[in-house]
This record gives C-alpha cells, sequence and structure tokens, in this order.
C-alpha cells in the first residue's frame, strides 16, 4: 500500500512516500482505510528522534487516522465493516490502511467530517485528560493555554470555553493573535514580548492562575509557575521549546500550588474503557457544534514533509490533515 515512509530518524527530510506492508489487524484491532491523518509535533518529534519511543525504521508516521473500518479482529464486538471511525495510534496513519486497538477507536457521527474528525483524538483527548480529569477545571477558574495556536493548545483553549471558564492564551506570534480570540480566548498573552508574568498578574487582577496546561518548558514554565494562585494546577503538557524545565520545589510548597503529570497516550493504555467513553463524548461534543476543531489546511499524503517544515516554522494554526 501507498505510505509515507520515515527510514532514517531526520525529520521533514527523511520523509518519503513509498510502499508499505499490509497491516493485519490483531484480535483486539480494527483495519482502518484511511481517508484524512492529522499532522502533529508528537509526529515530527518522533521523525526526528527526540519522542520518547523510537520505533524501528523504516516506519510509517501518524497518530490520527479517520475512514472507513475495512475489517475488525476476532475480539472485535464493538465495531463492523463499514463503519465511519477515526483512530489514535503511536505511529501508522500516514498510509492508506493503519490498523490500531478499538478502544482507541471512536465512530464518528454522520455530521462530522472525516477530514475534521482526524484532528479530534490526540488534541482533544489531551485536553480533557489534563483539564477534566487531571486538573478537575472548574467553571469560572482562570485558565492560561501557552502553545495555544497548535492542534494540542487550541483544543484545550476550545475544551475551556466550553467549560465556561475564563481562558488566557499564549502566542509567540502576533499575527495569531486573532485567532486565538476567535477561538474563545478571554485574553492573549504575548509570550515573546514583554514581562510574561506581569502579563500574567494584569490579566488576573494579581491573584494568578488556577490552571496553567503549558506546553512550550524551559523557563517558560518556571516563569508560570511564579504566577499560580494558592491551590492552582500547572501541567507540563509538552517541552516545544526543546528544554525541559527544572523547577525549585520550594515554589509548589510556599505557593501552595500542584504540578500535575499528563501522559494522554499512557492514560488511555491504562484505563482503556474510561479513554473510550471520553473519545465517545468529545465525538459527540463535536457533531452538537459545542467543540469546534480548526483546520490550517488539507495537503496530499506525498506533501508530509511540507506540514513538517510548516510545524517546523510556526506557521500553522490548528491542524494540518494529509489527505489519502
Ligand atoms: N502530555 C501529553 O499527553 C501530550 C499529548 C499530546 C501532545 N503533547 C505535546 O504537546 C505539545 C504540542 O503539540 P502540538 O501538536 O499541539 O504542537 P503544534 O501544533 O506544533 O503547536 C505548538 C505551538 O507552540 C508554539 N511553538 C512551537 N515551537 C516553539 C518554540 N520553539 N518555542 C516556543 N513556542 C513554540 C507555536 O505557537 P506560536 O507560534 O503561536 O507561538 C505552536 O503553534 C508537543 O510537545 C506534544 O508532544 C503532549
Amino acid at each position: 500500500m501507498r505510505a509515507v515512509l520515515c527510514s532514517k530518524f531526520e525529520g521533514a527530510d527523511a520523509l518519503e512516500l513509498g510502499e508499505a506492508p499490509e497491516p493485519v489487524p490483531a484480535a483486539d484491532e480494527v483495519l482502518i482505510e484511511v481517508h484524512a491523518a492529522a499532522v502533529s509535533f508528537m509526529d515530527k518529534l518522533m521523525a526526528e528522534g527526540g519522542y520518547q519511543l523510537r520505533p524501528e525504521l523504516p516506519y510509517v508516521p501518524g497518530t490520527d487516522a479517520a475512514g472507513i473500518v475495512l475489517q475488525v479482529g476476532s475480539e472485535v464486538i464493538d465495531f463492523k465493516p463499514g463503519d465511519r471511525v477515526v483512530g489514535q495510534m503511536w505511529h501508522g496513519s500516514y498510509a492508506e490502511r493503519a490498523v490500531t486497538k478499538h478502544w482507541k477507536c471512536a465512530k464518528v457521527p454522520e455530521s462530522v467530517d472525516l477530514t475534521v474528525a482526524s484532528t479530534v483524538l490526540h488534541n482533544y483527548m489531551t485536553a480533557y485528560h489534563a483539564l477534566v480529569q487531571r486538573c478537575a477545571l472548574r467553571p469560572g477558574e482562570t485558565l492560561l493555554v501557552t502553545g495555544a495556536t497548535g492542534g494540542v493548545g487550541l483544543a484545550a483553549v476550545d475544551m475551556g470555553r466550553m467549560l465556561g471558564v475564563r481562558v488566557l492564551a499564549g502566542t509567540g506570534d502576533t499575527a495569531k493573535m486573532s485567532a486565538l480570540q476567535e477561538a474563545g480566548a478571554d485574553a492573549v498573552v504575548n509570550m515573546r514580548e514583554g514581562d510574561l508574568r506581569k502579563q500574567i498578574q494584569d490579566l488576573t487582577d494579581g491573584n494568578g492562575l488556577d490552571v496553567c496546561f503549558e506546553m512550550i518548558g524551559g523557563d517558560t514554565f518556571v516563569k508560570i509557575a511564579r504566577s499560580m494562585r494558592w491551590g492552582g494546577r500547572i501541567t507540563p503538557i509538552g517541552f516545544v521549546s526543546g528544554e525541559i524545565p527544572n523547577l525549585p520545589m520550594n515554589l509548589p510548597l510556599l505557593k501552595g500550588f500542584s504540578v500535575v503529570g499528563v501522559f494522554e497516550g499512557a492514560w488511555a493504555e491504562k484505563f482503556p474503557s474510561e479513554a473510550k467513553d471520553a473519545a465517545d463524548k468529545i465525538m459527540n461534543w463535536i457533531a452538537e457544534g459545542e467543540l469546534r476543531p480548526l483546520i490550517d489546511r488539507v495537503l496530499k499524503l506525498e506533501d508530509a514533509s511540507e506540514a513538517f517544515r510548516s510545524l517546523n516554522e510556526r506557521e500553522v494554526i490548528g491542524r494540518i490533515v494529509l489527505q489519502v
């Protein structure tokens, strides 16, 4: 079958359209005819060799696939051939066909386009797991999302808006600020210029943040940790700056906030039925128009390298989708 192959851990330059072996579903797996595959930072990081999981080379990248069920394994009773479906996987979606565990899949309601559906699980499951399950976000609280213009960040902004919290959204690019306001941010924080702590203090009347969904890492994480309010929760979601932060532990002690770990992929594997319920719930919210995923652009499968380069250049708002 036609697939994007990564044959060296060299990111965009190592991707090539080629032929991959046909995937065969195991007893608890679903074989999907892929129509659309979203492109994430994690896909790019894995193809650069920088992710905690390094697949055997060559491999097919891609964490999210939307399409039609072609075949199911002998133990699968919740899906059948012909179902419209989305599936999450560690890699394998940039291809004509992909397999994943049935509990990593959700049915796609008729009203939701498959291109849109492909952008949902990685982004919104992370936002849901972090904000609802790990941080117990409450209506009226103030949430800061950093890296807010990316796929995961916009999902967190959208989820925060839906849950009735006050959303502050961070970007390092002033040209992207209006997109964040349109997505429902109550205020935008400039991550590149100005004093970050002062901006947060001004926007919270000196009270600090209840919750931060933090994706930049390095010094940014530490500055924000200094701006948490008593009882606050800060989640290290990712480190797009490339720097894992070192937090002086007197800060959570003195300021009474918590650092809350979030690893959506591991949670989904440890608690599959909980994750499946969350995926179904999110799909319904999207069908009902409560959540509104944002697609930056749709490219062809052979343009996967271009998609990775656009992520490197920070030219993306929401998700790029590869049409298969
Ligand atoms: N913990 C989990 O369970 C989990 C699950 C899924 C993803 N993640 C992580 O979440 C992070 C975001 O993923 P994503 O797919 O949403 O990424 P993305 O679409 O590339 O978005 C990241 C955003 O961060 C900003 N950014 C990019 N490079 C930067 C840099 N060097 N310094 C500062 N800001 C930078 C950009 O915004 P501006 O240009 O607007 O500033 C960009 O839009 C990744 O680290 C990913 O691995 C974690």
